[in-house]
């Protein structure tokens, strides 16, 4: 019943942790494969091991989640020997995140993916908040498309890139204006609501240590901007160019409400750092529950068919 197909691959459903949560070890990514995820994404990674910024370092909040991790990340090598050794074991390809603090980092790391055995799905993060001096790359547009065009002059395996929200219809515009230059596999909407601030009032303090308590926001708070940036990436990319929604999914009505927006995989980030692994039961169960009330027997039936008020 939720049965999804993405890159050539029917996967058993369409729930996946998002990046940063559960999948910086072996141990966490081989629970989330024996877990109910149809499927997983690695913890971003740069060429060499990162210790990431101070702690404390992600905070849950009753309405979500603020972290400023700084990409902590045990290194290509580590995720890359993981994904090929585990590839054959696994039916479901994984997902492999990559986020250079330079583009030529992340030249080079695709550059050994590209020449490696690895033949999952690479996901090109192009939104942390959280590296202090090193702004979120996909708000710069022109370096986007520079980024994309040497990507994309070697690089041939599947890949999808995961971008900031953003606010603005002019660039939902411009940005899909650019995305659709190029055979993209996916775009990943969103990653977190960068640079806010979480307050402890008993303390009179911010709750995390890195840049002064600012750091990226997920969870509850983040769901309307999520769901509006995977709409407005889903009605104007060329449709070979599929969705991944994330942000603010805790139960089965918000996985709803992300593919009813168009997106057709879904990555977990908070509500997974809150509740495990287990929760993609939960999640999966209380999706095929909603679809079975409205007489929906496969997300195809409803995906992207969001109604607009007409008079
Ligand atoms: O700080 C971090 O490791 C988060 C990365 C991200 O949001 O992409």
């Amino acid at each position: 019943m939720l049965q999804t197909n993405f890159v050539d691959y029917t996967f058993e459903n369409p729930l996946m942790n998002a990046s940063g949560v559960h999948c910086m070890t072996d141990k966490e990514l081989d629970e989330l494969s024996a877990s109910k995820a149809g499927a997983f994404v690695t913890k971003s990674t740069t060429i060499n091991l990162r210790e990431g910024n101070p702690s404390p370092r992600y905070y849950d909040v009753p309405l979500g989640s603020i972290n400023s991790m700084g990409l902590p990340n045990l290194g290509l090598q580590y995720y890359l020997d993981y994904a090929i050794d585990r590839q054959d074991k696994f039916d479901a390809p994984i997902f492999f995140s990559i986020a250079g603090m330079s583009v030529a980092e992340n030249i080079e790391m695709l550059e050994v993916i590209q020449a490696s055995d690895f033949n999952g799905v690479t996901e090109l993060n192009l939104s942390c908040p959280n590296v202090p001096g090193k702004p979120q790359v996909a708000y710069d547009f022109p370096l986007t498309e520079e980024i994309l065009t040497k990507v994309f002059s070697f690089f041939t395996k599947p890949l999808g890139i995961k971008l900031p929200p953003y606010f603005d219809l002019a660039h939902f515009d411009e940005m899909a204006a650019i995305l659709n230059k190029f055979p993209l596999t996916y775009v990943n909407s969103i990653n977190s609501v960068g640079n806010g601030l979480y307050i402890d009032v008993e303390q009179e303090s911010v709750v995390i240590k890195p840049k002064d308590g600012f750091g990226g926001i997920g969870g509850e708070y983040i769901k309307p901007t999520a769901l509006a940036n995977v709409r407005a990436f889903y009605t104007r990319l060329n449709p070979s160019i599929k969705i991944v929604g994330t942000g603010g999914i805790r139960n089965g009505q918000d996985a709803f409400e992300h593919l009813l927006c168009g997106a057709t995989m879904l990555q977990i980030g908070t509500e997974l750092h809150k509740e495990g692994p287990a929760i993609f039961d939960r999640i999966a169960a209380e999706l095929e529950a909603i679809m079975e009330e409205k007489g929906y027997e496969t997300i195809d039936e409803f995906r992207g068919k969001l109604k607009s008020i007409t008079d």
